[in-house]
């Protein structure tokens, strides 16, 4: 009688488990015992098997009683070993239950139970049924463990109604019967009914046997029944075929843990246990590969054209070739067709051939064709896109002025150039900002430092026209006193002009910046002539006259040496010769503008005078045009000043700083040079020509020596001052002022 099959030693889990379960097998592992490959991930000894915590796969290979070697997982004996399938199988025992003629009574039963809790094995549902070979006889299989269906238990019972009726083949509950079982039982116990026993039936049928058994394996024989032949012919032990996995883990979860990771091959890939979440996981090679998963580079391509396996994969003998994961069937170079599943035919010998390399040749020319012509298309929309954006910004105007008036005094810029020289038109290079635009610092290539406007993005067509005058006057104007401009930009949505770049910013800046400043009446009547010279020079240099028609301290720029720089073109304008020609709308700063021009409309080179005027009082006074603050009679600096003049209080209104500075004769001089000019009838005041005379001979008046002296001794000239250390620091602050004023290069707030 063989043992029964038992497995206890609880006690006996393994003490080394915490191995590195990724670590390869050495290669003078025990591969072979007896008949039984051992395949990786089992192994006989430390090192050779994986290590998993259990008792999976950790094999021995003992010679039994009978000189033969075995494989055996702890007390079962395994007959082979699928890594693919992921299955394995072990010898089952046969439990019999037989009539002793010697007590006249049956034998007591065994208590047979299996117990496969310490390791990772299920017991296949599909591949095995629980078998009852006799007759009267009802075995029953319980699970050891709750499944998640809670405890399982059923039974089978095998009669037999007539002798004649048994037959071989046949396991259909006569002499012997069948039951499918539950999936995932891994303990069970088999025990049969006593109420039916053989004790009656003795002479025909002495015994009956129970067995879990691999289906396949089985083949039902009548003398199983009569005889001891089933014990006999399988030696006590049929086959049973187990499910194994690794560890208790998903996939996911796995392969979290590179180190205990178990699928190491290339090509590989990882299967959840059938059973379901926390019952471990398998590897498998990739499609078009096969091999050992668990071992590295154990998956290996299949040669599918060589393989007897895949007969011949293509249809045309001679196509096939190998590929990493998968084969290809490619008719040779002379022919087409379809290699797989249908024939190659040759391509010389078929008209159909030549017609498809024609047709195909002629899409592709055709293809050529078409996006020749798109192409032109697009580049010609583009060019026109910028020949749009040039005229409208004045490009042909200007250009068919600069034709009739020939030299071309400025560079047109691309925009690559300006984007280059502003960095991409980093904020960082912002100096100024206003209602029509931005103003940015750059460097050009050739090294100058430029001041670039930018008109705003949304800019009106007004806005637009204003750069293109601006250019326009710009371009052929070349006066010391009156800002140059290097270029500009056309061929963009946003036109853009570049001027030579003015460190001290403005004199609004100089005048009413904070602190106050102390600029020497001499400066003042300097600045003050640079401005009348450019202002005279626009109005006689054309005819009609260029009016400027927007001049304030915020448009006069001042360069490194303090010399006055007319800026802001985009107001001017040339004087109109007729009626018609009147502006339409008045332009121009509050403050400065001339009383006459918003009666008459009429804009003329005396209107220029007029706020001339009020820039020559901010030098003398050192207030703003316009004062919101005050009072109303005191709100216009210009009315202000006529009001003193007129009660001849002058002295009251000028600033302290000069007064101390220059005798009151030259002071008063300068006022009534003032005064003329903000005359209300343009008629009645001087021309521009006129205040320059009289502002160059102030000049000279004016004894001081700072007249004939440039900044650095400016500097010095303060440095000498009984007020030497705040003024140093103001001197610094005038040369280093940062130029964010929006007025800087002509950019008005809006109005
Ligand atoms: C990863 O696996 C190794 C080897 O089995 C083990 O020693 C280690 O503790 C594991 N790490 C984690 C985070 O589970
Ligand atoms: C998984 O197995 C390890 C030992 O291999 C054990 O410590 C752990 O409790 C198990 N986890 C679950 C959820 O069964
Ligand atoms: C086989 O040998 C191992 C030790 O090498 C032992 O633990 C195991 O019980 C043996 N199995 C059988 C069935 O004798
Ligand atoms: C591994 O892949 C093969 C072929 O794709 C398949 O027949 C087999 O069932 C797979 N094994 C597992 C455990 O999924
Ligand atoms: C019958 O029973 C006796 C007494 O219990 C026992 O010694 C004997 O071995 C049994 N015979 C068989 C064939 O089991
Ligand atoms: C066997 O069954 C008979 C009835 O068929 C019964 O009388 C007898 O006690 C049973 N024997 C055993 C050992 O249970
Ligand atoms: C199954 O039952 C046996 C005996 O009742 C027990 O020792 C074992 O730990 C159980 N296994 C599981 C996985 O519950
Ligand atoms: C069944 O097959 C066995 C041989 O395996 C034979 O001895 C027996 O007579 C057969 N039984 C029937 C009913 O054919
Ligand atoms: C096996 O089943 C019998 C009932 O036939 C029961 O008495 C016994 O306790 C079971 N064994 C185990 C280990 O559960
Ligand atoms: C082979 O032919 C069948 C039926 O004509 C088609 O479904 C299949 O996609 C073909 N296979 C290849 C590789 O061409």
């Amino acid at each position: 009688m063989p043992l029964p099959l038992i497995i206890l030693a609880l006690s006996a889990w393994p003490a080394a488990a915490a191995a590195a379960a990724a670590m390869q097998p050495s290669d003078t592992c025990l591969r072979r015992c007896g008949d039984v490959e051992i395949p990786y991930p089992f192994g006989v000894g430390s090192g050779c098997h994986l290590e998993t915590g259990d008792w999976t796969f950790k094999m021995s290979c003992n010679r039994t009683d009978d000189g033969r070697l075995r494989v055996y997982n702890y007390e079962i004996e395994v007959v082979d070993f699928s890594v693919q399938r992921g299955q394995l199988r072990i010898y089952n025992s046969i439990n019999p239950w037989c009539y002793n003629a010697t007590t006249a009574a049956m034998n007591d039963q065994s208590n047979w139970w299996y117990d496969m809790s310490i390791t990772n094995f299920r017991i296949n549902d599909a591949l095995n049924r629980f078998t009852v070979v006799g007759c009267n006889s009802l075995a029953y299989i319980r699970s050891l463990n709750d499944t998640a269906d809670g405890r399982y238990m059923t039974g089978c019972m095998s009669m037999c109604p007539g002798a004649g009726q048994l037959q071989n083949g046949s396991c259909a509950g006569v002499g012997c019967c069948q039951t499918a079982i539950p999936s995932g039982l891994n303990a069970y116990n088999v025990s049969f009914e006593e109420k039916f026993n053989t004790s009656g039936i003795a002479g025909f049928s002495p015994c009956s046997y129970a067995v879990l058994l691999e289906t396949a394996e089985f083949d039902f024989r009548t003398t199983y029944v009569t005889t001891e032949e089933f014990m006999v012919a399988t030696g006590g032990q049929v086959p049973l075929v187990l499910d194994w996995a690794i560890g208790n883990k998903t996939c996911e979860e796995a392969k979290r843990n590179a180190s205990a990771y178990a699928c190491v091959s290339d090509n590989s890939e990882c299967v959840d246990s059938k059973y379901g979440r926390g019952r471990g996981y398998l590897c498998n090679c990739s499609a078009g590969y096969e091999g050992n998963p668990y071992l590295l580079d154990g998956c290996q391509d299949i040669n599918e054209c060589e393989d007897k396996r895949f007969r011949y994969p293509c249809s045309v003998p001679g196509t096939c070739a190998n590929t990493p994961g998968g084969f290809i069937c490619a008719c040779s170079d002379t022919t087409t067709g379809n290699a797989y599943n249908g024939t190659c035919w040759d391509t010389k010998s078929q008209l159909g051939w030549k017609i498809a390399i024609g047709v195909s040749t002629g899409v592709v020319v055709l293809i050529v064709a078409v996006s020749c012509v798109y192409m032109i298309h697009q580049k010609r929309r583009l060019a026109k896109i910028k020949r749009e954006h040039f005229r409208q910004h004045g490009g042909l105007l200007l250009f068919e002025e600069m034709k009739s008036r020939q030299g071309l005094s400025f560079t047109l810029f691309t925009q690559d150039e300006l984007e280059h020289a502003t960095n991409r038109f980093d904020e960082r290079n912002v100096i100024g900002r206003g209602g029509n635009g931005t103003v940015y610092k750059g460097t050009t290539k050739d090294n100058a430092v430029v001041a670039i406007k930018r008109c705003r993005l949304a800019a009106s067509e007004r806005q637009k026209k204003e750069f293109g005058k601006e250019m326009l006057i710009l371009s052929q104007i070349n006066h010391r006193n009156i800002v140059k401009l290097y270029g500009c930009c056309l061929e963009v949505e946003v036109p853009m002009l570049v001027y030579k770049y003015m460190p001290n910013g403005t004199l609004y800046r100089l005048i009413h910046g904070a602190p106050a400043p102390r600029i020497p009446f001499a400066a003042r009547v300097r600045i003050a002539h640079q401005t009348a010279e450019a202002l005279a020079y626009l109005h006689s240099w054309a005819s009609p006259p260029i009016i400027h028609g927007d001049v304030k301290t915020s448009n006069i720029l001042l360069d490194e040496d303090y010399t006055a720089k007319v800026s802001d073109f985009g107001a001017s304008t040339l004087a109109p010769t007729d009626a018609a020609q009147f502006v339409t709308f008045v332009q121009g700063t509050c403050g400065y503008l001339d009383p006459e021009y918003m009666r008459t409309c009429r804009l003329t080179d005396k209107s220029d005078v007029y706020s001339f005027g009020v820039v020559l009082l901010e030098l003398l006074t050192c207030r703003k045009a316009l004062n919101l603050e005050e009072l109303e009679e005191e709100k216009y600096l210009s009315s202000q000043f006529l009001l003193v003049v007129r009660e001849n209080r002058l002295e009251e209104i000028l600033d302290p700083q000069i007064k101390s500075e220059q005798n009151i004769e030259v002071l008063e001089q300068v006022g009534e040079l003032a005064k003329q000019c903000l005359e209300i009838s343009g008629d009645r005041r001087p021309s521009m020509r006129e205040v320059a005379e009289e502002l160059d001979r102030l000049s000279k008046l004016s004894q001081h020596p700072w007249g004939q002296h440039k900044s650095e001794e400016l500097v010095s000239l303060l440095d000498g001052s009984p007020f030497a250390d705040s003024e140093i620091e103001l001197s610094s602050s005038i040369r280093n002022v940062s130029i964010s004023d929006s007025a800087y290069l002509g950019i008005r707030s809006p109005r």
